[in-house]
């Protein structure tokens, strides 16, 4: 096996470089894994001095989101935390919201799709009444979950905290894989873009519910606030953040209200408009 000279310089420029494009950043107790990653896509694209790799990582957009996907973990299952959602859907969601209105959902760092599309199961379940009134976008900036997420072909894996009519209902399985319903897919509409990529503004302005599940664990403090700031601002009033249980913006951002159900917390834009 080639050994590379990965020094810890070359690992701080790889940091900063990747900081400013995407947001995403190393802190030094993951340089081991960074360092194993960069290695991999050295092999890969034969580039055997730290030097001439970063040259090609500066010059080429497509090295950068190779070594983006090397980067980035993806762990999701269907079902995942649902409760969370459950329960926006059912104690927050206003009647006359639902009478009127689309009710639209953002789901950032979606990876291969469970989340958005756990989303529209539980919907045509629980509350078919909504069923029309959806509006689901979802991204990752990772490109290779967003073409499994388009795809909608799961093992079982992803499928395992799902009862197992819901996978009856909703899947077809063929040699193994689990194939999902079209009627399902078509609801979600999937972005290849980072959080920080300056069409993402546009794209999820207005938001009623904004999920960043498991996703701000991979950013440094400033990316966090700037992650937590841009969801706050796209936010309708009153609308709301919902984060990965084992995640908190405490110190992060004081603007979002929490609001307390039993084992849910939810982060509320609060706004007294009179309403
Ligand atoms: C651990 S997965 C979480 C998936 C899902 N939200 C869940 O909780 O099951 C984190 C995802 O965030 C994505 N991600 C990381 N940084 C991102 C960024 N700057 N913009 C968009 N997605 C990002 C990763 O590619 C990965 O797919």
């Amino acid at each position: 096996m080639i050994k590379f000279n990965l020094d810890y310089a070359t690992l701080k420029e790889v940091r900063l470089f990747l900081y400013k494009a995407t947001g995403l950043y190393w802190e030094e107790r993951g340089f081991d894994y960074l360092k194993i990653k960069i290695e991999i896509r050295m092999r890969a694209t034969k580039k055997f001095s730290p030097r001439e790799y970063l040259s090609l990582l500066r010059s080429d957009k497509e090295e950068m989101q190779r070594l983006i996907d090397e980067l980035t973990i993806n762990e999701t299952y269907f079902m995942r935390e649902i409760d969370s959602v459950d329960v926006y859907l059912d104690k927050v969601l206003k009647v006359d919201r639902i009478k009127n209105e689309k009710i639209k959902i953002v789901s950032v760092g979606c990876s291969s799709g469970e989340e958005p599309y756990s989303i529209v199961i539980l919907v045509n379940e629980k509350y078919p009444y909504l069923k029309n009134k959806l509006e689901i976008k979802a991204l990752d900036i990772d490109s290779q979950m967003i073409k499994k997420a388009k795809r909608g072909v799961y093992s079982f894996y992803s499928l395992r905290a799902m009862e197992e009519q819901l996978v009856k209902r909703y899947f077809s399985e063929e040699n193994k894989e689990y194939i999902l319903d079209s009627r399902v897919k078509t609801i979600v509409r999937f972005y290849n873009l980072s959080v920080f990529d300056p069409e993402v503004k546009a794209l999820i302005k207005d938001s009623d519910l904004i999920l960043s599940r498991n996703v701000l664990i991979y950013f440094g403090m400033e990316s966090k606030k700037r992650a937590i700031e841009l969801f706050y601002d796209s936010l309708v009033d009153n609308g709301y953040l919902i984060l990965g249980k084992s995640e908190s913006i405490f110190n992060v951002n004081d603007k979002f209200v929490m609001v307390h159900y039993p084992n849910v917390i939810l982060y509320k834009k609060e706004v007294n408009n009179g309403s």
